[in-house]
């Protein structure tokens, strides 16, 4: 499709990409034979066979189970590196990326060593491509509040290193309003919000992230229809939405591309992109989304360059890095 070109050629930024979720089953293989973890697989074919989700926790499941394999600080560099070179590819100039170091101190990895690993990939892929990038600390909503300010007592020495906090993981019976303490004291300590809401949660949820957690995104926010006074105040204020489109069809949260409510986003005024959230598991990086988007919904030029726009708009980039992307 002559579209597809422009897709593939636009520079763009992701704002949504969980880094443990890069973790392509050839990477996971060769890690646990290299680190002695075992995998309950025979091979990558069987790996890639078990990808049939049918809900968020049938995922969360296995990419908890896989990022057991992650040990070294190099481990988490040849990770990120990964997903630099296919970002790079995808011809992103720009990434924001989630990491999850709950994670990985249950597992007994020490808290700097994730940090210094992606830290180390994310500073080359700046110097190799001129890629620029943020890191956000994602709190696990499964795990108590109590745990998630140990957490933040682990980043105090870090936080130079760490551009803002997130929360993911299992949503329904995980609301915001949980976090609402351990929010306030990130925003205290400087460090702005985002908020996994209205994937598989309600309407509620995104409410709560905003007027709670003080969320400058939302990420995923696709329930957000179901609630038209929620729609109206996030296009008065320009919330940002990180769509994840393959993501939601891989985890059910839709049935179908084509019934995605991404263009009704974008006629509803909001400012809502596409990302790939976690590209090995879901069947494809920032390009494979877009593409896949654009022959489902039949995506025009207009809304594929407003797509792209958007996500410059919610990106942390300053606004001098922004204009000169315009
Ligand atoms: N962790 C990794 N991917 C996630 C998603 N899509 N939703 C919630 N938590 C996640
Ligand atoms: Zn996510």
């Amino acid at each position: 499709h002559p579209l597809d070109q422009l897709i593939m050629a636009l520079p763009k930024t992701e704002l949504h990409l969980h880094i443990e979720g890069s973790l392509e089953p050839e990477m996971m293989f060769a890690l646990a034979q290299k680190n002695g973890v075992a995998l309950p697989y025979a091979d990558v074919d069987a790996v890639r066979a078990a990808y049939q989700f049918d809900s968020l926790q049938s995922f969360l499941d296995l990419y908890y189970a896989g990022a057991s394999v992650l040990i070294t600080e190099q481990d988490f560099y040849d990770l990120t590196w990964a997903y630099v070179l296919r970002a790079h590819a995808d011809n992103i100039v720009h990434t924001e990326i989630f990491y999850d170091p709950q994670t990985h101190t249950a597992r007994g990895i020490a808290f700097a060593v994730p940090l210094a690993g992606i830290r180390r990939a994310l500073a080359d892929a700046l110097t190799q491509f001129g890629m620029t990038s943020k890191l956000i600390l994602c709190f696990l909503r499964h795990l108590s509040e109590a745990d998630g300010f140990a957490t933040l007592e682990q980043a105090l020495p870090y936080l130079s290193q760490i551009d803002g906090v997130g929360l993911d993981s299992s949503e329904l019976g995980h609301p915001p309003s949980k976090f609402a303490a351990l929010f306030a004291r990130c925003a205290e300590l400087g460090l702005p919000a985002v908020a996994h809401a209205g994937e598989e949660g309600p309407a509620a949820y995104i409410w709560e992230a905003l007027d709670l957690l003080k969320s400058t995104r939302i990420d995923h926010g696709v329930r957000c229809t179901e609630d038209a006074a929620l729609v109206a105040r996030l296009a008065a204020d320009r919330v940002p939405l990180t769509v994840c489109p393959l993501s939601n069809l891989k985890l059910c949260v839709v049935d179908d591309l084509a019934a995605h409510n991404l263009r009704t986003l974008l006629n509803a005024g909001l400012c809502a992109m596409v990302n790939s959230d976690d590209p090995a598991y879901f069947g494809g990086y920032l390009n494979t989304n877009l593409l896949a988007c654009r022959a489902a919904l039949d995506l025009n030029k207009a809304e594929i360059v407003q797509l792209i726009l958007n996500s410059f708009e919610a990106s942390w980039l300053s606004a001098e890095q922004k204009a000169a992307w315009q």
